[in-house]
């Protein structure tokens, strides 16, 4: 009886799949799943710290010296330890795809 019942589960799955497949136009497809490409430290990156980190790790800061926040090996190198102090999700998504790719 519950061969059957997963018998039946999954010829419904299997329908359900093909359904969508030809519903669904590849542009379509390809717009639901964004590459992963790295975010851009100068355009990305560093505004998120120029936002909330000024003034102390930037130029004439009282921090810069040790901890530049200008220079993407800074963030690279304190890395998760930013989280300490960046809570947001956003924020903290686009600094973890920075730090995780080459
Ligand atoms: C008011 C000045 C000031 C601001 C604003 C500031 N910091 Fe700092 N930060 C410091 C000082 C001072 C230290 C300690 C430096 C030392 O180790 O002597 C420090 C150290 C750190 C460290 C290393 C120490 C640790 O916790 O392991 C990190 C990481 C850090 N800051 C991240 C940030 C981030 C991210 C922001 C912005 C969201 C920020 N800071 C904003 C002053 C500041």
């Amino acid at each position: 009886m519950r061969a059957l019942l997963s018998l039946m589960l999954l010829t419904i799955s299997l329908q359900g799949c093909q359904i969508t497949d030809s519903d669904a136009p590849e542009a379509d497809m390809n717009t639901l799943i964004p590459p992963i490409t790295k975010p851009d430290f100068a355009t990305e990156i560093k505004p998120i710290f120029q936002a909330r980190c000024q003034p102390c790790h930037f130029q004439g800061g009282k921090v810069y010296d040790k901890m530049p926040f200008d220079k993407a090996e800074t963030i690279t190198r304190l890395g998760t330890k930013l989280f300490t102090r960046i809570k947001d999700e956003k924020e903290q998504r686009l600094i973890r795809e920075f730090l995780d790719q080459p």
